[in-house]
């Protein structure tokens, strides 16, 4: 199973492709991850992504899709993939198309998380995760069990991104808007869009993505 996550900044995705991953065993392709991880190492790739990422701006196709090239070429073919994040522009979405062809895989589904942009705004402001784990939690909607101690790990050292901020968060909204959100009608085409309402309670999107890889 290969499956694209797509939706605005704060949408659910990489909640909910943590979810597919320790319950399918998939893996999650999260190319926000991955910079995120080039940056922190100073990579050359990290040190060309970090201005455009602070600023909300989206970092060039060349460079995400050869990451994403790199991480397929290291699975096993069994092992479904679970795109987070990517591809995010009409260019993107057709360099997938031939890294999936040259990995010998099809594209099952395109899962749209639809959303109101004012909660969203709420929601990347109020985000944090483990700094030792990476698992994620909220100040409103989803504190660790014991405060200060992560539920997974037992880690009580949590960070913050640094584009959780009011202004960037819109930078990155409206990037969707307008050069992420077009690629849909691409998918749709291929009858392989599926709408699921965001906004419902973290478990409740679970269950509506089960409902929709079982049906
Ligand atoms: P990226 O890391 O992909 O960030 P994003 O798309 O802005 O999305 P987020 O990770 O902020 O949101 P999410 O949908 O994963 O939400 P989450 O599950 O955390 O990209 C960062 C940057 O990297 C980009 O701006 C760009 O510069 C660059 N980049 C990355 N990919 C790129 C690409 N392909 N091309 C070019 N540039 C690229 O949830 C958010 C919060 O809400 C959490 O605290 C969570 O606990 C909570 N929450 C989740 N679901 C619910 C719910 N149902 N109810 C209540 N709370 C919820
Ligand atoms: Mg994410």
């Amino acid at each position: 199973m290969n499956l694209i996550l797509l939706g605005p900044p704060g949408a659910g995705k990489g909640t909910q492709a943590a979810r597919l991953v320790e319950h399918h065993g998939m893996r999650q392709l999260s190319t926000g991850d991955m910079l995120r991880a080039a940056v922190a190492a100073q990579t050359p790739v990290g040190l060309k992504a970090k201005a455009v990422m602070d600023a909300g701006e989206l970092v060039s196709d060349e460079i995400v899709s050869a990451l994403i090239d790199d991480e397929l070429a290291a699975m096993g073919p069994e092992t479904g993939a679970i795109f987070d994040g990517y591809p995010r522009t009409g260019a993107q979405a057709e360099q997938l198309d031939a890294i999936l062809a040259r990995h010998r895989r099809k594209l099952d589904r395109v899962i749209e998380l639809e959303v109101d942009e004012d909660e969203l705004v709420r929601r990347i402001v109020g985000r944090f995760s483990c700094a030792t784990c990476g698992a994620g939690y909220h100040d409103e909607f989803h504190q660790p069990k014991v405060s200060g101690v992560c539920d997974r790990c037992g880690g009580t050292e949590f960070k913050r991104r640094k584009d959780d901020n009011e202004e960037t968060v819109r930078t990155r909204m409206a990037e969707y808007r307008v050069k992420t959100a077009p690629i849909l009608p691409l998918y749709e085409a291929r009858g392989l869009v599926a709408r699921i309402d965001g906004m419902a309670p973290i478990d409740e999107v679970t269950a509506a993505i089960e409902d929709l890889l079982n049906a």
